[in-house]
């Protein structure tokens, strides 16, 4: 007689189909095709495109193909309703925020049998997770809506958002967009990804069938183009994307200069630690969870599995013993594990990646799937670092598998890709475990847990995985927007400012020549010429370096060298900080000479040193104070928000006000642990240049700030183009701002550009947790607790 653990063994299970009865009613209901839904009136449908059930390659569904004039009646749509919108209370948009959710819930298994039909995805995973998540995501935002007046007390809505959408989750990046927006005050004009644009449908439903008021949400279907003329439509004052880095790159390129705020959360290619002395069991299941969730097709998928060389063999063959009994098929099976590829084109895009990475020396070890869109779950051993597999964004249920020795090596590996978005360490040492959270570029990192999700977390990327939080109090600040700096006022501003010198010449008479500042040292400029800084009666000053591409590389080598300065302790920066203000004090007259010099009257030159000074000592008592958070998330987490520098920044300070445009910009920087390379105003350099023997008595480590004189919009293109700085501050022209937002679409750097003379930086703008909060990023660490 067969034994229970045979029984249990060989036992298969029955199919146990979940109904969709009331989902083909539904969708019989719209045989003719939909239409979008703008100002709250489902539109008649116009040209379509087919939407299939990729499990059964059914035509399910037939959706218009937007428009760009369909794009400009939903943003007109939006921003008429806009207004009343955002006059209301919180309170009363936390109303119908409310409202949202409870409908989202009364009609949960409908949602959730919808989603599985028009993306593949399984139903328990589709009921189980995307649902649930979606309507906790309306209910915490209402509560946003609720507080929003008490916990943002400047801020106010930005106004209409477009927001595009990816296929993956098709719900629930849906919540993760409107709801934040709606709390916060805007109306929006959403685009669902053109595989599955039925859940966003059926939302708009909800949204009819509570009588939310017209305009404020607008779903327009269609493809790239469609979202293309959401990108470009000039009403437009916020974009969100969520889907590939190559599109998120296009965004930023098409709305450089044009104002709108932007959120980009992109691809990933996440590492998956397991240490040698992790519980294997546990970590084997997480895997499930990592890569063989949603198909693999998971932006923050553990799809780069390291493990310890030490339990290598047994975890690998605990694995393949685990890929053995997934269950890949039907999504409306209740008992499914794995669901279908989304769409055809997807599936031959995993299996184009894969034959090369074949061809590249991986071995495959696969599990099983039916024929039709489906892809076996997958572990690639034999990926070398560099290879296709290793580098690139599958999107499928594949993961490759690697050893490591050390927690170094760990860490090397684990940051060896372009991307940022995620990790997972497993290990019973806690200790371990958070020195390589810390260590992780990445802006999520689970520990001994994977794929958690909660509203009241913050959700993002670091590097190429792109930029903002959606989720929790730091995603609220992507939908709001501060009051617009005040300008300088008329008496306030400084002297004429001279036209900019020719460059590159000579004067006579003149010995005093500042060098540039890299790494500690005054280094000559690299071409070797220097250019004639005069004061506003156009006599000469002296000289300053005539800065070129090679001394802004020669300064980024420099500030990635210092890497002690961001590991130091906030006591410690807040120390150096305090010297350099005191040493600032020290030598007030001789700074304020220096801007008289240039023209400024005495009282607005003193003025402007002493508000530098006063703001040194500001930035130096933050610098061990700006804490993050621990978020109210799942029971048994701890949820870490920490604040991490941005790492390497580029700093183009404005033209006026020379001394405190530079101090306002560079201290906050340096305080959070940042190193910089700064260009200070091209006009009146010598008062950031007088400022190398400050940093250097004030025991500031070299190459914590290197300042490069010069061209400044010349200058902040390599600054902007250069894959090593992390994050550029420019403060110059309206022309350069669109220069230096597009080009910085080459690695996704954060950017803060703006026109640096239409701030007054001597008032409330000049200063403050703003520019604290824009020189970090904010790392979301998962801590479970208990058995
Ligand atoms: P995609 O980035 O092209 O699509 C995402 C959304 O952007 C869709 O709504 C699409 O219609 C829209 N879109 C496409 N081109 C656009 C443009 N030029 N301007 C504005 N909107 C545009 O992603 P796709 O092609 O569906 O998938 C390709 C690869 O991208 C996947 O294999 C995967 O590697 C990655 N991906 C990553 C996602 C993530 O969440 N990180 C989500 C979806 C895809």
């Amino acid at each position: 007689m067969n034994s229970i653990a045979e029984l249990i063994e060989t036992m298969d299970y029955g199919p146990a189909p979940e109904s969709d009865d009331i989902v083909k009613t539904w969708l019989a209901e719209n045989k003719v095709g939909f239409g979008h839904f703008i100002g709250g009136v489902f539109t008649k449908p116009g040209k379509t495109f087919e939407v299939i059930s990729p499990a059964t390659g059914e035509t399910i569904a037939h959706v218009t193909q937007g428009t760009a004039d369909d794009v400009d009646a939903a943003v007109k749509a939006a921003r008429s309703a806009h207004g009343k919108w955002a006059a209301l209370s919180g309170h009363e948009r936390a109303r119908w925020l409310y409202a949202i959710a409870r409908r989202i819930q009364q009609h949960a298994r409908f949602l959730a049998v919808l989603e599985s039909i028009d993306n593949g995805k399984p139903i328990r995973e589709a009921r189980d997770i995307d649902v649930p998540l979606v309507a906790r995501h309306f209910y915490h935002h209402a509560g946003w809506a609720e507080l929003v007046e008490t916990e943002f007390p400047d801020a106010r809505p930005v106004g209409v958002c477009g927001q595009i959408i990816p296929w993956n989750f098709p719900l629930l990046m849906l919540a993760w967009k409107i709801a934040p927006a709606l709390a916060a005050g805007n109306t929006v004009v959403l685009k669902p990804a053109e595989y599955t644009p039925l859940t966003a449908l059926a939302f708009a439903k909800i949204c009819d069938e509570i009588g939310l008021p017209r305009g404020v949400v607008n779903i327009v279907t269609g493809d790239g183009a469609t979202g293309e003329a959401i990108v470009n439509h000039p009403d437009i004052d916020k974009l969100a994307f969520t889907g590939s880095t190559e599109v998120g790159r296009l965004i930023r390129r098409a709305s450089a200069g044009t104002g709108k705020k932007l959120t980009l959360e992109l691809g990933g290619k996440s590492p998956f630690i397991v240490f040698a002395d992790a519980d294997l069991d546990a970590a084997v299941e997480g895997v499930v969870d990592a890569i063989w969730f949603n198909q693999g097709q998971v932006c923050c998928a553990g799809a780069r599995i390291l493990v310890a060389e030490a339990v290598a063999d047994r975890f690998g063959a605990l694995l393949r013993e685990r890929m053995k009994h997934l269950r890949v098929g039907d999504p409306l099976d209740k008992s499914t594990d794995v669901g279908a590829i989304v769409h055809p084109v997807q599936l031959a895009r995993i299996r184009e990646l894969m034959d090369k990475g074949v061809s590249e020396g991986a071995q495959l070890h696969q599990g099983t799937a039916p024929e039709g869109c489906f892809y076996p779950p997958t572990l690639a051993t034999g990926v070398e670092p560099a290879s296709t597999l290793a580098t690139e964004e599958i999107f499928g249920p594949v993961a490759t598998l690697t050893t490591f020795r050390t927690p170094t090596d760990a860490i090397a590996l684990a940051n060896n890709t372009r991307y940022g978005l995620a990790a997972s360490i497993w290990s019973e040492n806690v200790n371990l475990c958070l020195g390589v959270a810390a260590e992780i570029k990445a802006g999520v990192v689970w520990i001994n847990c994977t794929n958690v999700f909660d509203a009241g977390a913050g959700f993002g990327g670091y590097r190429e995985s792109g930029f903002g939080r959606e989720g929790g109090r730091e995603g609220m600040h992507a939908y709001l927007a501060m009051p617009a700096p005040k300008p300088p006022k008329a008496d306030d501003a400084p002297a004429p400012i001279p036209p900019a010198p020719g460059l590159g010449g000579a004067v006579v008479g003149i010995d005093r020549t500042a060098k540039l500042y890299v790494g500690g040292k005054q280094k000559r400029p690299d071409g070797g010429y220097s250019y004639p800084v005069t004061n506003t009666k156009g006599e000469a000053l002296g000289l300053a370096g005539h800065g070129n591409r090679k001394d802004i590389r020669d300064a980024v080598e420099a500030a990635h060298k210092a890497t002690g300065w961001g590991a130091a302790t906030g006591h410690n920066r807040a120390q150096v900080l305090y010297y350099v203000a005191e040493n600032l004090a020290a030598r007030a007259e001789e700074f304020a000479s220096r801007l008289k010099g240039f023209g400024q009257s005495a009282s607005k030159a003193n003025r402007e040193v002493e508000t530098a000074i006063q703001r040194c000592f500001w930035y130096a008592a933050q610098a061990d104070k700006f804490d993050g958070a621990v978020h109210q998330t799942k029971s048994a987490h701890v949820t870490l928000a920490m604040h991490e520098p941005l790492g390497v920044m580029g700093i183009a300070c404005p033209t006026a006000f020379p001394l405190l445009g530079f101090v306002s910009l560079v201290l906050p920087a340096i305080a959070m642990g940042n190193r910089v390379v700064a260009i200070p105003s091209q006009t009146h350099p010598l008062a950031a240049t007088d400022l190398y023997q400050v940093f250097d008595t004030s025991d500031v480590p070299g190459g914590v700030v290197n300042i490069v004189t010069g061209e400044r919009d010349e200058l902040v293109k390599t600054l902007a183009d250069h894959d090593g700085v992390d994050g550029l501050w420019y403060f110059g022209s309206n022309a350069g701002i669109a220069t230096a937002e597009e080009r910085s679409a080459g690695n996704l750097k954060q950017t803060w550009c703006e026109n640096g003379a239409a701030r007054d930086w001597t008032g409330q703008d000049g200063f403050g947790r703003q520019f604290l909060h824009r020189a970090t990023q904010v790392k979301n660490i998962w801590v479970p607790y208990g058995e």
